[in-house]
């Protein structure tokens, strides 16, 4: 279940955030967080497991898209389909819009959509 980021939860929303690639000290770290909880059109989310946190994502909303900005997985829980769950979970709280890319998350968008084109 995806669930709307919380204050309450901005540690763990840190801790996935870090997994992002490239530098990710805690002072960048925050200003993400700061970014998602003062900005409407930046919308975060976490993946809830039973009781666990186990995923993050983050979106930038256009007019008629997306732009997915941070994608992470729990190590623990990486290559059993959390990510690819997560991106098409989106595409159904956002039906309609187009999925974007960044440098970071373009190549993982389209490794889901090589699936679903295989699964078709
Ligand atoms: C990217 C990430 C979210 C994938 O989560 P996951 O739950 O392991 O992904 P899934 O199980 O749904 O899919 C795994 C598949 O995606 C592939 N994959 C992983 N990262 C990828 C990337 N950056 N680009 C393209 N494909 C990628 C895996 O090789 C695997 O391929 P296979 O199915 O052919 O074996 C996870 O590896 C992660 O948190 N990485 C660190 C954060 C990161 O790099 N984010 C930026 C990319 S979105």
């Amino acid at each position: 279940m995806l669930v709307r980021y919380k204050k309450a939860n901005e540690k763990i929303a840190m801790g996935l955030l870090s997994y992002m690639p490239g530098e990710k000290t805690v002072k960048k770290l925050q200003e993400l967080i700061q970014q998602y909880e003062t900005d409407d059109r930046w919308q975060l989310y976490l993946l809830k497991k039973e009781d666990d946190f186990i995923g993050l994502v983050g979106v930038e909303m256009g007019e008629d898209d997306y732009t997915l900005q941070h994608l992470s997985v729990n190590p623990s829980f990486r290559s059993e389909g959390i990510g690819k769950e997560m991106v098409k979970k989106l595409q159904a709280l956002f039906p309609g819009k187009e999925c974007l890319g960044t440098e970071e998350t373009e190549s993982f968008i389209q490794k889901c959509k090589e699936t679903e084109e295989g699964a078709d």
